[in-house]
């Protein structure tokens, strides 16, 4: 199982990073991580980015049903992520002091800050499931290293 998630996140890394090779259009490159994310791995219920516009996280390409437009930075999971400038690994919802649910079939959630070249926070990528508990450490791992692969910083 965890090997079948590995397999799959690599077969992701080496697609974006085909897909995204020399382009500096970060809007682009956003729905091209998406696109491939969010049809190859498993239990991917949304998967999106809130770019962080004016000091607040406005929607930016993603896949699944609609999402809320602007999230405050410090404000649910994507909102806190960005604060902290950490990783969000959310087994459960509803356990999280200030969700915000675009949809309620959400039951679990990953959220990752990506930063550019210079480490500037550009934006959150937020990926939620209807499972409970779909998310762990290899998730962070994969998600991360795309991010770092495609968008420069860590
Ligand atoms: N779950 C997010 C809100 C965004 S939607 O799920 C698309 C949060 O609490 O930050």
């Amino acid at each position: 199982m965890s090997f079948e998630k590995e397999r799959s996140y690599q077969r992701c890394r080496d697609r974006i990073g085909t897909l995204c090779d020399g382009d500096d259009d970060e809007i682009a490159k956003m729905a091209s991580v998406v696109g491939v994310l969010h049809n190859e791995m498993k239990d991917f219920f949304w998967t999106g980015f809130y770019r962080v516009v004016g000091g607040r996280l406005v929607i930016g390409p993603y896949q699944g049903t609609v999402g809320c437009l602007r999230i405050e930075i410090g404000k649910g999971v994507c909102g806190t992520a960005a604060a902290m400038g950490e990783t969000q690994v959310v087994a459960d919802v509803h356990d999280f002091p200030g969700h915000i649910a675009c949809d309620e079939r959400s039951q679990s959630e990953i959220v990752v800050p990506v930063r550019d070249e210079s480490g500037e926070l550009i934006a959150v990528l937020d990926v939620d499931s209807a499972k409970m508990g779909a998310f762990d450490e290899l998730d962070q791992k994969g998600l991360e290293e795309i991010l770092t692969l495609v968008f420069g910083g860590r």
